[in-house]
């Protein structure tokens, strides 16, 4: 069947078929790892509909909001390959009208971590994800653990609000090198491409470790190493739910997240890590 490319929610409504249907948001320049999402997306619903939006609400006056990497042509070829039903498209002026005046709180937690170095990152991120379920009524929708307070925070508005809408969350994907995919990965030079390898071996480190002053103490040491190439934004151990630093007694699973600046480009990565107290 040929995709439906859907501008508006007369196309969403029109491009519906029966059965259950899976969403996997995205800002375009799809690469394996959106592929992954797609894919787990595809195993678990009858009809895969996926956005395409660079979401202006998202990104700080000084992001990359303009520059940010747009491929459709290329993602339409990636969503035929993938088997993807529909791919939904909208306009800027039609997802944000003028007059419009309500949009999501993300909290104090989303005031933490990578919400601390964007502000109002996550209440942009939140409010499109919220118009993209309440447009497209997916029964569950994939998002990638490569953003993992991204991840937790859609965890947390579905359940503050009642949200109707499975969240399934997909492990990174990296390059043989332990680079995380990510559309910004397409800024770097070959020189700031190797710089940013500082991040998986930091995470490695990291991970090698089970009581957080080690966890802490051993990635650390790998991105000091690498500056001032590289420019450390945070290095946080976190409750994965939560965000919150955890204690140094602190048993279970924990996200140690990471980020990054080496050029113009910044990045992110983090691991899950079981801790168990020394
Ligand atoms: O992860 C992304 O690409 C974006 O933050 C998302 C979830 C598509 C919302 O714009």
């Amino acid at each position: 069947m040929d995709l439906i490319v859907a501008r508006n929610r007369t196309d969403l409504i029109k491009a519906r078929r029966d059965g259950s249907v899976a969403l996997v948001p995205t800002m375009g320049a799809l690469h394996e790892g959106h592929r992954s999402l797609i894919r787990a997306a595809r195993a678990r619903a009858d009809q895969v509909v996926v956005s395409v939006f660079v979401n202006p609400l998202q990104f700080g006056p000084s992001e990359d909001f303009s520059r940010y990497p747009r491929t459709f042509d290329a993602d339409l070829d990636v969503c035929r390959a993938e088997g993807v039903e529909v791919v939904f498209a909208p306009a800027v002026q039609d997802m944000y009208p003028p007059d419009r005046q309500v949009s999501v709180s993300s909290g104090e937690m989303g005031r933490i971590v990578e919400g601390a170095s964007r502000p109002g990152h996550f209440d942009g991120m939140l409010t499109v994800v919220l118009k993209l379920f309440n447009l497209v009524r997916p029964d569950l929708a994939v998002f990638g653990q490569k953003d993992a307070q991204q991840l937790a925070m859609i965890r947390r508005m579905v359940a503050d609000l009642d949200v109707p809408v499975e969240i399934v969350g997909v492990p990174t994907v990296r390059e043989p090198d332990g680079l995380a995919l990510s559309s910004r990965n397409r800024y770097l030079s070959a020189a700031e491409r190797q710089v940013a390898l500082a991040l998986s071996r930091a995470l490695r480190a990291g991970a090698a470790e089970r009581v957080p002053s080690k966890v802490r103490a051993a990635a650390r040491a790998v991105l000091e190493e690498a500056a001032p190439e590289l420019e450390l934004d945070y290095l946080a151990l976190v409750d994965p739910a939560t965000f919150c630093e955890v204690p140094e007694l602190y048993s279970g699973e924990a996200v140690l997240a990471v980020a990054a600046r080496t050029g113009t480009t910044r990045l992110i990565d983090n691991v899950v890590i079981a801790l168990s107290p020394a």
